[in-house]
């Protein structure tokens, strides 16, 4: 607790593109819960050097999603936004951490697989403990609730696994955090290939729509989104493509599948197709438009960089220096 307020923790990787999946399943729902939670928001930088970066781009990128955090509706007064790597208790928590977690438990990481399938050939020992790393993010903060789309729980049941280990040894050092999964949107599949989820670093650039793509390149990526040839709108396993697409125009538009369901009974995949591609646009353009406001504005940025960092150490070195004392490691002499 942070006064009388819960505590919520999340981030996102500045590695590639962020995409619509990033939007509708996380970055949307976190808008709202500031009056609820202690809301600290990071751009985890230090997880985005597990696989080879560009060091610019990467210094850009970073910069770009800080901004597009506030673009989005996150008000820096009442959210906490920084750089993960200007807050140091995330390496050496997840140092601790990593000493309270089995090579077994980390083998069994489906994104592990994934990425070192990928990255053949730089699977370097950071891919491996990078949800330690994840774990040392959220319970550094004493977080009690993770929003995150539905490919991350799996890293949420190792962080809450680390916590009740550490616990059960040094009495209640951490909380132990809740996934929260927004009631829409929690988990995007690719417009190309529905049975995957729609991924920032897709080799095909018509299966993720980005954040930052123009009206026309939306219009164009859901006119050539894989459907299928029963020919109605309907919410089933058996339409991936189509339920998709309800999906994202739900999330966007605040509608049931019912309701889109009964709204497009009778008409054919390109009408619905062009709604889905106009309630994407409509989230968008503002969206957009107040980022390139904010990437002008480099004093104010700066500022809340500057604040919100000292902000996020503050509440770290608290949760840090606990740990260190239980583990053992000697006193600082002032
Ligand atoms: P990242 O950067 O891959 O994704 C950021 C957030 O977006 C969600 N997401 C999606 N949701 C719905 N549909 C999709 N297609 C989709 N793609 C991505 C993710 O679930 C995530 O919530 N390891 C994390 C970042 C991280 C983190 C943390 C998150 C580091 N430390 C601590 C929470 C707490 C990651 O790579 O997310």
């Amino acid at each position: 607790m942070i006064g009388d307020k819960k505590v919520l923790f999340s981030g996102m990787q500045a590695t590639g593109n962020l995409t619509l999946g990033n939007y509708l399943g996380a970055l949307k729902n976190w808008v709202s819960l500031c009056d609820e939670y202690e809301c600290f928001y990071s751009v985890v930088d230090l997880h985005s050097i597990t696989v080879r970066q560009d060091p610019s781009e990467l210094r850009q990128r970073a910069r770009k999603l800080l901004t597009l955090y506030i673009a989005a509706g996150l008000d820096p007064k009442k959210n906490c936004l920084y750089y993960q790597s200007h807050v140091s208790g995330h390496a050496e928590l997840a140092w601790i951490l990593n000493c309270f977690t089995y090579m077994g438990e980390l083998n069994r990481m489906t994104q592990f697989k994934d990425k070192s399938a990928k990255h053949a050939d730089n699977i370097n020992a950071g891919l491996f403990t990078y949800p330690v790393l994840m774990a040392a993010d959220i319970l550094l903060y004493q977080a009690d609730v993770v929003p995150v789309g539905k490919d991350q729980l799996q890293h949420l049941e190792i962080t809450r696994d680390i916590a009740q280990r550490f616990n059960a040894i040094y009495g209640d050092v951490f909380t132990i955090p809740e996934p929260y999964l927004g009631k829409t949107g929690a988990k995007i599949m690719s417009l190309q290939d529905p049975d995957k989820k729609m991924s920032k670093s897709d080799e095909n650039a018509n299966a993720s729509v980005y954040l930052m793509d123009d009206p026309d390149t939306v219009m164009r990526k859901f006119k050539r989104a894989v459907t299928d040839s029963e020919g109605c709108v309907r919410y089933c396993e058996e339409q991936p493509g189509i339920r998709n697409l309800i999906d994202i125009y739900g999330a966007c538009t605040g509608k049931t599948p019912a309701e889109i369901e009964k709204e497009f009974d009778g008409k054919g995949y390109g009408d619905f197709k062009m709604a889905v591609g106009e309630s994407v646009v409509a989230i968008l353009k503002p969206l957009q438009e107040r980022f390139a406001e904010l990437e002008k504005d480099k004093g104010y940025l700066d500022g809340i960089i500057k604040e919100n960092g000292e902000k996020a150490e503050y509440y770290a070195l608290k949760t840090l220096r606990k740990v260190q004392k239980k583990v053992g490691f000697p006193e600082r002499i002032r």
